[in-house]
């Protein structure tokens, strides 16, 4: 994700961009010594433990651990990924995103974005203007703040409305082609002469807003009687249905934090159920729920809510909802699962008893653990062997999509109940041999521990990651560590995030830890590398932490360097005699590292 725009841009943005500036406007920072500190936005706190570091860049709560650096922020606190806070934060910079990461979500995107404002503008004009349209929202029960809310619209049912307000240029009918407002007549035979018509016509529309309030796409329903009942834009450089959640937008700005999220199947629930003040409902668009989406959605909230309706495409959609969102069911993440009365969707149920019984319904969604197990055992007699073991064999696969954490020993546990098999059993059965229960690193709470490549060394790490957190508090220190010091001649995995540390630091004008942990952002030694340059500083200066880090980096070249050759030289040696060549390298060894010559 990151790799689509050049670190070099990145380092700048965040040098540009001020931490206590960008927090301080969102949250009341008080200066207390060389840092500012605030009651967490994060956490619900009487006594400020969130603390913003101008010197690092960073920010870090001591009561729930949420840190990072500006864009880390942005991203927890508006909600955005990580396209969007760099984009953000260039607007606020003044910088334009480079050319390699605009592609499809450029701060014009070609032009893109304006023109589907200004169609939704155009959209929504009409809608004012033509009673047929008014008339259908007021017979479907939406009121006008509803419906300016949503930013509802008309498309009139005419074939070039749109195509003659705004593509009188080749090339403006180029862009709202590209926008997907307008279709390209097929003018195979040639009986028709070349040209385009407006693709949505004589539909409500529904504008399709990113978590910017910026317009991707339309969705549009037919007044009256028509196929396809909705259409919705097609893909375009703006518009990925797989990625969007109709109505998250208008989610986002009716809420600070949300309990919860609830999905729900259609454009008009959504509009129904916000202006029955049940404002934490999103639709994806006319597709099943993707990991993509649930990614989204977990990004905000921790609880989310599929609600379908109670016929048997409802139930269809609600299983495929609960495979994809298997691989996610991580401890934390709570998935329930409602279902609605038969004959029934949000809309018409919130228009038939209200909000306060809606929600109550809340209580009786399924957990998915239970949905699952209902589904399955729906299938099978559990009277008979032959039905516990086919329910056994059902939940297999299920299974296997899991995360290891609480939520997968929960439904095992829950299975073995059904199964009337002990649950041991029947987790070696699910998982194969060798999955025993065990407390996983999610139920301690802890990080499992470091190793293989690419982790800190754990065990001699001390020295290293004194060297690692040395650097990252004071970045500029890289200036001095000697360029030759030999790291180079040391292959050792902790080593080689220490080299590559330093090549960053020494490459960057006026380095900061923010700067250098940005680099790693999504890279799995990034945790390790936030959680050193939050710790206690090793000292107070950048002169200071130069001269402990060049002395660290000397003990880690003599710790973990020559001192092994030369050791293994030896050995061979005393074992088997050196030839010509190992015993010039051992002596040129011996003598950088201030021992004896050893004579030959
Ligand atoms: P439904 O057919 O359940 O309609 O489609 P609805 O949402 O209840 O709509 P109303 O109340 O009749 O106006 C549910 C969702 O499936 C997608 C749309 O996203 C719709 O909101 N859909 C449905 C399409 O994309 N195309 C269609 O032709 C129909
Ligand atoms: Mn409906």
């Amino acid at each position: 994700m990151a790799g689509r725009i050049p670190q070099a841009f990145i380092d700048d943005l965040v040098a540009r961009s001020d931490i206590v500036e960008v927090i301080g406007a969102r949250v009341p920072l008080k200066k207390s010594g060389r840092e500012y500190k605030a009651c967490c936005p994060f956490h619900n706190e009487k006594s400020p433990s969130f603390w913003v570091s101008p010197d690092k860049q960073f920010y870090h709560c001591f009561g729930c651990s949420a840190h990072g650096t500006v864009i880390g922020f942005l991203m927890q606190y508006e909600k955005l990924d990580f396209l969007e806070a760099v984009a953000d934060l260039a607007q606020r910079a003044g910088l334009e995103l480079p050319r390699e990461a605009a592609g499809e979500r450029d701060a014009s995107g070609g032009g893109l974005y304006e023109l589907m404002a200004q169609a939704a503008r155009y959209f929504a004009q009409n809608l004012s203007d033509h009673a047929r349209a008014r008339d259908y929202l007021a017979a479907r029960g939406i009121d006008a703040p509803t419906a300016a809310k949503f930013a509802l619209g008309y498309a009139m049912d005419s074939w070039n409305a749109l195509l003659n307000r705004f593509g009188t240029q080749a090339e403006d009918r180029r862009r709202l082609q590209q926008a997907g407002l307008i279709i390209e007549r097929d003018v195979r035979g040639g009986e028709r002469a070349p040209g385009f018509y407006d693709r949505f016509r004589d539909r409500l529309m529904f504008p399709i807003r990113d978590s910017r309030g910026r317009v991707l796409a339309f969705g549009g329903r037919v007044i009256d009687q028509g196929e396809p009942k909705y259409l919705n834009s097609p893909e375009t450089p703006l518009f990925h249905k797989g990625r969007e959640l109709y109505g998250l937008y208008e989610a986002r700005q009716a809420h600070v934090d949300f309990k919860r999220l609830m999905i729900v199947e259609g454009y008009m629930d959504v509009v129904r159920l916000h202006q029955a003040g049940i404002t934490y409902a999103v639709a994806t668009l006319g597709t099943a729920t993707t990991q993509e989406h649930l990614n989204k959605v977990f990004r905000m909230t921790s609880e989310l809510v599929f609600c379908f309706d109670g016929d048997r495409a409802g139930r269809q959609a609600a299983w495929r909802a609960l495979e994809n969102a298997l691989p996610l069911a991580r401890d934390g993440r709570e998935f329930k699962f409602l279902f609605l009365p038969e004959g029934h969707d949000p809309d018409t149920l919130v228009a038939a008893e209200g909000r306060e019984a809606f929600e109550s319904r809340l209580k009786d969604a399924l957990p998915l653990s239970e949905y699952l197990v209902q589904h399955l055992s729906a299938q099978v007699d559990r009277e008979h062997v032959d039905g516990r073991a086919k329910l056994a064999a059902l939940a297999a696969p299920l299974f296997a999509r899991m995360p290891e954490g609480v939520y997968r020993e929960l439904l095992a546990d829950r299975l073995a109940a059904e199964i009337r098999m002990p649950a041991a059993k029947l987790r070696e059965h699910l998982l194969g041999p060798g999955a025993r229960r065990e407390p996983t690193a999610a139920r301690a709470g802890t990080e499992p521990p470091p190793s293989g490549r690419g982790r800190l060394n754990a065990g001699r790490g001390n020295l290293l990651s004194q060297a690692i957190r040395l650097l990252l508090q004071h970045p500029a220190a890289a200036a001095a560590v000697d360029p030759q010091a030999s790291l180079d001649a040391v292959d050792q995995p902790g080593v080689a995030v220490l080299k590559e540390l330093l090549t960053q630091a020494v490459n960057m004008t006026s380095p900061s830890t923010a700067m250098l942990l940005e680099r790693w952002r999504g890279r799995p030694e990034y945790a390790r590398l936030a959680e050193l340059a939050l710790a206690e500083p090793l000292v107070m200066e950048t002169a200071a932490a130069g001269q402990e880090l060049k002395m660290a980096v000397a003990r880690i070249v003599h710790e973990y360097g020559p001192r092994r050759r030369v050791e293994e030289l030896l050995r061979k040696d005393t074992e088997m005699g050196l030839n010509t060549q190992e015993k010039t390298e051992l002596s040129a060894l011996l003598q950088s590292s201030g021992r004896p010559r050893i004579s030959s």
